[in-house]
């Protein structure tokens, strides 16, 4: 076990794209648990678009940064929690981490599926996409969907469900060429387009040239405007995320046709996946046999090295990632 422990602070408010000057690497002594807790070394961490929202206020400069954790638990003074013993908890962006019983979550293991998986597909970012298409969207067999941000975490988990419950045609976003062709060859994407080679509404006509039942929206802006165009009757928007704000605050929204939201009588839900812990079980039921069959397929960008913690956060804002971004201990 190493005798420190690394700790990542926020120690500047970003105006626009954050960059390593805002965050600090903290070492310390490794931290010893109290009675009635335990000492967890930690393997995997999350980085997620609402650290960014958090960065302009949320997190508090010159502490440690909250964030979904897999850790091994190294040392322990409660009974409850055993040396060895695998555990989820959101402390974040640390090496090390003390934590009582309350605060983690003792992962099951499924035969054939990796740790990763539970801050993917099985974490919040699959909670993410099987809330949105069965509570959200209520999705239908033989729907047409569109799907933005479709090659980041929730994009993906969001396509690879959805041909699992049955969706017709799936159309994706995505910010280069190599993305689309991915989403198209790997994902099971019937057709993707790259949203900066023209304006939304010409390149989603093309990709849908008859329309769609539900807009899976991770990005909002353009695309969103795109969207209201491109839906049938009935058809929903469900708003995920809106990452194409989240580093240009300030910027102008797209207008879309109001009209359109009655004639066609679109319904348009946001929500927050923390309302929706109760569908964690019905999720694992769902995805650990497709997951074992193989039907379904983990996407992931695993960064290795707590050291390179930031830099994962920060590309993964620039669109370098596939799939969830994952940062993996040296020594998993
Ligand atoms: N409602 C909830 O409870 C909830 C929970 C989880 C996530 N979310 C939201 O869901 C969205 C996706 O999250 P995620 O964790 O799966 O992240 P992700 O999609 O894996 O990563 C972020 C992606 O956003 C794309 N992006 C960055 N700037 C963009 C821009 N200006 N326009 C369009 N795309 C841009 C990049 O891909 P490209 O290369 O394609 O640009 C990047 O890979 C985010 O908006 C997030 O806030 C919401």
């Amino acid at each position: 076990m190493t005798e420190t422990a690394l700790t990542v602070h926020q120690v500047a408010r970003p105006h626009g794209f954050p960059t390593a000057e805002h965050f600090a690497f903290v070492e310390s002594p490794r931290p010893e648990p109290e009675v009635g807790s335990a000492l967890v070394e930690n393997l995997y961490w999350s980085v997620d678009p609402y650290h960014r929202e958090l960065m302009d206020g949320g997190f508090v400069l010159g502490e440690a940064l909250e964030g979904r954790t897999i850790g091994r638990v190294v040392a322990s003074r409660t009974p409850e929690l055993a040396e060895g013993e695998i555990v989820f908890h959101r402390q974040g962006w640390r090496t090390h981490a003390v934590v009582t019983p309350e605060d983690v979550r003792r992962l099951p293991r499924f035969d054939g599926v990796p740790l990763t998986a539970f801050l993917s597909v099985l974490g919040g970012t699959g909670l993410t996409a099987y809330v949105g298409l069965t509570r959200i969207a209520r999705l239908q067999e033989g729907e047409d969907l569109f799907v933005s941000g479709a090659a980041g975490g929730v994009g993906t988990a969001t396509a690879r469900f959805a041909r699992l419950l049955g969706a017709g045609r799936l159309v994706g976003s995505a910010g280069s060429a190599e993305k689309v062709a991915h989403l198209v060859r790997d994902v099971g994407f019937d057709a993707a387009f790259d949203y900066h080679e023209g304006p939304a509404s010409d390149l989603l006509g093309k990709a849908a040239p008859d329309g769609i039942d539900v807009f899976v929206d991770n990005v909002g802006g353009e695309q969103l405007a795109a969207a209201v165009g491109a839906l049938r009757e009935f058809g929903r928007i469900v708003r995920v995320g809106t990452i194409s704000q989240y580093n240009t605050p300030g910027a102008t929204q797209p207008r879309f046709n109001h009209a359109d939201i009655v004639e066609k009588s679109i319904r348009m839900e946001g929500f927050l996946v923390r309302n929706y812990r109760d569908v964690q079980d019905e999720l694992q039921e769902f995805a650990v046999p497709h997951l074992q069959s193989g039907a379904l397929v983990l996407d992931e960008t695993v960064v290795d090295g707590f050291e390179n913690i930031v830099d994962a956060f920060l590309g993964m804002l620039r669109g370098r990632n596939t799939g969830k971004i994952i940062v993996r201990a040296a020594r998993p």
